[in-house]
């Protein structure tokens, strides 16, 4: 049997403690323990970044990362950040230039895009595709992704 370790953490604000299996991955735990499943799993290899979060304020893979590492972290998905300022601006533009098309991106995408956005700096367009070139989208060609960002970054 696996083993199983208690973690307590902070997810979107609230403290959470939990009894989780060792090899669960963070990602995992977020979705089928907490039912917050804004956060995406695609490759589960840390290559597409569908399961962007923030952990103690950084961008991590949450597929790369165990729910036991993010013991006494700060965890911040999607969901959590709906209400700042530069997501909600994010998802307006994103939902105005037609930046998704299945939206199994767009959580990861507005996640990193808004960490860019909120390093307070004026990103030009080739720093905008850097930084979310751990993204990947199988849909929109990138185009209207990077003109929605850009807008943000604009306004
Ligand atoms: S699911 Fe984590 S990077 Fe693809
Ligand atoms: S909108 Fe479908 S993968 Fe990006």
């Amino acid at each position: 049997m696996e083993h199983a370790l208690d973690i307590t953490l902070t997810v979107n604000g609230t403290s959470v403690s939990r009894r989780v299996q060792a090899r669960q991955h963070l990602v995992d735990f977020l979705r089928e323990e907490l039912g917050l499943t804004g956060s995406h799993v695609g490759c589960e290899h840390g290559v597409c970044g569908a399961c962007t979060l923030r952990v103690d304020g950084k961008l991590v893979r949450g597929c790369l990362m165990l729910a036991v590492q993010a013991n006494g972290c700060r965890v911040d998905t999607v969901e959590g950040l709906s209400d700042s300022k530069e997501l909600a601006r994010l998802q307006k533009a994103f939902h105005e230039k037609n930046a998704l098309q299945c939206g199994f991106c767009t959580p990861g995408m507005l996640l990193a895009a808004q960490d860019l956005i909120s390093s307070s700096r004026k990103p030009t367009r080739e720093e905008i595709r850097l930084h979310i070139s751990g993204n990947y989208c199988r849909c929109t060609g990138y185009q209207a992704i990077v003109d929605a960002i850009e807008e943000v970054v604009n306004g």
